[in-house]
């Protein structure tokens, strides 16, 4: 941490833009094998919330590491960081009374467990994607299983990196059994029972 940095409290707090959107604002943490749909699900849920007046954004994976995270690789230290960073940044979209959806492998429980303890308990949901990684793999929607298996990508989540599934998520999502929009209407039905939404 840097000396002589100071920080500024905001003149407009989170209660207030949470009131002003007229919503609570919090993380919907997609965590999944690579295919298991968590984009598809995470984007179908922002279209609905979107259609309904309600403020949210995506973050994924593949384009959040297209340019704020550039330059981070899949190593184990790598893979640490991008989800730290991402956690600090859903943090501010918390802040600015949005909800934020993150749609990232995050394949280690304590990164995910680091970003929950960054953030009020009422302000994490985490959204365990499930798909076997048979199905996974059958999907290959961007041919990266198949090169994975070839030895071209190595620390391939699922093949030769591991994948640690989440102990206690507030929801699972069976992306091999539902479709995406169902699997959207479920956790948005699980939103509106615990009062989220
Ligand atoms: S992580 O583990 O949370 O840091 O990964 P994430 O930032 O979500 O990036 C996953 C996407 O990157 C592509 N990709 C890989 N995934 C896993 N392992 C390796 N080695 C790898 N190399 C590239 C892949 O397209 C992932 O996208 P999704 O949407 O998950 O399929």
């Amino acid at each position: 941490m840097s000396e002589n940095i100071i920080w500024h409290d905001a003149s407009v707090t989170k209660t207030e833009r949470r009131k002003q959107n007229n919503h609570n604002s919090f993380v919907l943490w997609f965590t999944g094998l690579s295919a298991s749909g968590k984009s598809t699900v995470a984007n179908a849920v922002a279209r609905k919330l979107f259609d309904a007046n309600i403020r949210s954004y995506v973050l994924d994976g593949d384009n959040v590491r297209h340019g704020l995270n550039r330059g981070l690789g899949f190593s184990e230290e790598d893979r640490k960081e991008n989800i730290r960073r991402i956690g600090e940044v859903a943090k501010l979209f918390v802040d600015s009374g949005t909800i934020v959806l993150t749609a990232f492998i995050s394949p280690f429980q304590e990164d995910r467990k680091t970003v929950r303890d960054l953030l009020e308990a009422d302000e994490f949901i985490e959204v365990f994607v499930h798909c076997p990684l048979e199905e996974c793999e059958k999907r290959d929607p961007k041919g990266l299983y198949e090169k994975a298996r070839n030895g071209e990508i190595k620390q391939f989540t699922g093949i030769d990196s591991p994948y640690e599934e989440p102990v206690n998520p507030e929801i699972t999502l069976h992306t091999h059994v539902y479709t995406a929009d169902t699997c959207a209407e479920q956790l948005l039905q699980y939103l509106r029972d615990k009062q989220y939404i």
